[in-house]
């Protein structure tokens, strides 16, 4: 973990450029919000060893359940926040980000609690920031109310564009996509997944470079 974690103090104190964490020449940083027991993390990093990967979790048994694929299988690119990543949005270079993924998400499903749900005004904001022009945030989730909260905010957000064209574009697996404990448990449950994939919308204007 001490090789492997992000000081706080990287992404507190400024844009944090994040390829500035990883050791060889890397051609982007994906980044894995709520990685869970990371097996989807530890699948994408075996798949392309060409990108770095920063996960980031705060529930410290699913980061040693992490750990332990990292060490298994001697992975080199991937990087571990142990935090709430609204901190980290918070800290990352602008652009700095080649794709996103945010693997069912705490639903919240009480009405009262729907706030606390991770999709919202402030963090659509804070991922459009963070994401390189053309860049993907892939988003699943089994609940269906949630489902249709994410495409009521994200459909208007003019930074992003949902790539569905067909039913099967969100109700299939796209390839390369692992799947995850959750997934496993929501479809053990008889709750079938949606895959949502969103773009996010080259900017008008240039990033301007702190
Ligand atoms: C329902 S679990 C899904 C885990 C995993 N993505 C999967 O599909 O198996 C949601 C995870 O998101 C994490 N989480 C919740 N809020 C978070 C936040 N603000 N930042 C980072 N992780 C968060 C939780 O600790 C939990 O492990």
């Amino acid at each position: 973990m001490p090789r492997l974690a992000i000081d706080p103090a990287d992404y507190q104190a400024s844009a944090l450029d994040p390829r500035t964490l990883f050791e060889k020449n890397i051609e982007a940083v994906w980044l894995e919000i709520g990685f869970g027991a990371g097996e989807h993390l530890s699948a994408m990093a075996q798949a392309h060893p060409e990108i770095g990967f920063i996960g980031c979790e705060p529930f410290i048994n699913g980061v040693a359940r992490l750990l332990r694929d990292v060490d298994q299988h001697s992975l080199t690119n991937v990087r571990i926040v142990m935090d709430d990543a609204r901190l980290l949005l918070d800290g990352l270079a602008a652009g700095s980000i080649g794709r996103a993924f945010l693997l069912f998400p705490d639903p919240w499903p009480k009405r009262r609690h729907n706030k606390r749900r991770f999709v919202g005004p402030e963090n659509i904001a804070a991922m459009a920031k963070v994401l390189s022009d053309g860049a993907q945030w892939r988003i699943a989730t089994d609940h269906m109310d949630y489902c249709r909260w994410i495409l009521a905010h994200m459909c208007p957000a003019p930074k992003f564009q949902w790539l569905a064209r067909r039913p099967g574009d969100w109700r299939n697996r796209p390839e390369g996509w692992p799947g995850t404990r959750y997934e496993e448990k929501g479809a053990q449950a008889g709750r079938p997944p949606a895959f949502l994939s969103f773009e996010r919308q080259a900017r008008k204007q240039p990033i301007k470079q702190p």
